[in-house]
């Protein structure tokens, strides 16, 4: 909290991944939290807050975007808004853009921490750019640990995927899939359209993300003999299973974790995933593994 009010930047866990939580206000705090992931300046960051009236006072709220607060948050959903007039969010913070991202996250370890700060927090996912996110506290200090004044334990996160990431600056977007599916968010708001080409609207949408260090194969039978195996539901066999009993929920918490083992995996030369149904929660899993994989332009 002091470290904080200090510029320094917070390990904070939420209930989708480990963040790395700096004051959204201060320039050289965001400043220090591009440095510590190795991020791009062009790519913003969401700004997290203790509820909808917090979020009222950074963002401006249409209709869609009342709907969707007062339905799913506290909890796993990002809006990005025409920033307000005011907003305690430095132009770093949104790369510039007079656009913002907020999400009013559910983890009471977060949720404490904002209501405490009383104002917004960035705080991307606690990894270095391009890793996957961290979703237990040992896997954020090996992240980007060195670079913090101090980290929250809240366990491991429950959900274990980013937020899901809505524009609703024209027609309604999807950013980013995650845990609150499409479905949940069409049936409060209509038609979600693809998310645009335009880098500047989608700057998060890079090739490679979310990445171990082997290769990834994905929609596997089988591995090779050289292949750690990730399966999924009864393709089991040596290895991980994401979920044996082919729960999605499970799949997703598991995931990154998943990956980070079976990147420490003795000799391998490569990662081969089972596939996976790409319905409701499905559509994120699939959208992390082919960035992992690289398959994503
Ligand atoms: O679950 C989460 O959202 C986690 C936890 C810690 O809250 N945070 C997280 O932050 O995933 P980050 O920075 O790793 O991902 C934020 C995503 C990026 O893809 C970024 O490009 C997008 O949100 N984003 C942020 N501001 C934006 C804006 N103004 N317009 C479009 N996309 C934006
Ligand atoms: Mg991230």
């Amino acid at each position: 909290m002091a470290a904080l009010r200090d510029g320094q930047l917070v390990i904070l866990p939420t209930e989708t991944v480990y963040g790395l939580a700096a004051d959204a206000g201060d320039p050289r705090a965001v400043a220090a939290v591009y440095a510590a992931k190795g991020r791009p300046a062009f790519n913003p960051l969401i700004a997290h807050v203790a509820d909808v009236e917090a979020a009222r006072r950074i963002a401006v709220f249409d209709g869609r975007a009342e709907r969707l607060a007062a339905a799913f948050w506290p909890g796993p959903l990002t809006l990005v808004l025409p920033v307000a007039d005011e907003a305690a969010v430095c132009d770093l913070a949104r790369a510039g853009l007079d656009t913002v991202a907020v999400r009013a996250p559910a983890h009471p370890v977060a949720h404490a921490l904002l209501e405490a700060f009383g104002g917004p927090l960035v705080a991307p996912s606690a990894n270095r750019s391009g890793r996957p996110s961290p979703t237990t506290l040992a896997d954020a200090l090996e992240e980007t640990g060195a670079a913090a004044a101090a980290a929250l334990d809240g366990g491991p996160c429950a959900i274990g995927l980013e937020s899901t990431v809505v524009a609703l600056l024209d027609a309604p977007r999807l950013l980013r899939p995650g845990a609150v599916t499409r479905g949940q968010i069409e049936a409060l708001i209509g038609p979600l359209s693809e998310a645009e080409a335009d880098a500047k609207r989608s700057p998060g949408r890079m090739a490679r993300h979310y990445a171990p260090n082997l290769p990834l194969r994905l929609n596997a039978e089988e591995p090779r003999a050289d292949e750690v195996w990730l399966g999924f539901g009864r393709k089991g066999g040596a290895g991980f299973n994401l979920s044996p009993d082919g729960d999605l929920t499970e799949a997703a918490a598991n995931l990154f974790a998943y990956l980070r083992a079976a990147d420490r995996a003795d000799g391998a030369a490569g990662i081969a995933v089972a596939p996976i149904p790409d319905t409701g929660l499905g559509e994120a899993i699939n959208d992390r593994l082919r960035r992992a994989a690289g398959y994503v332009g």
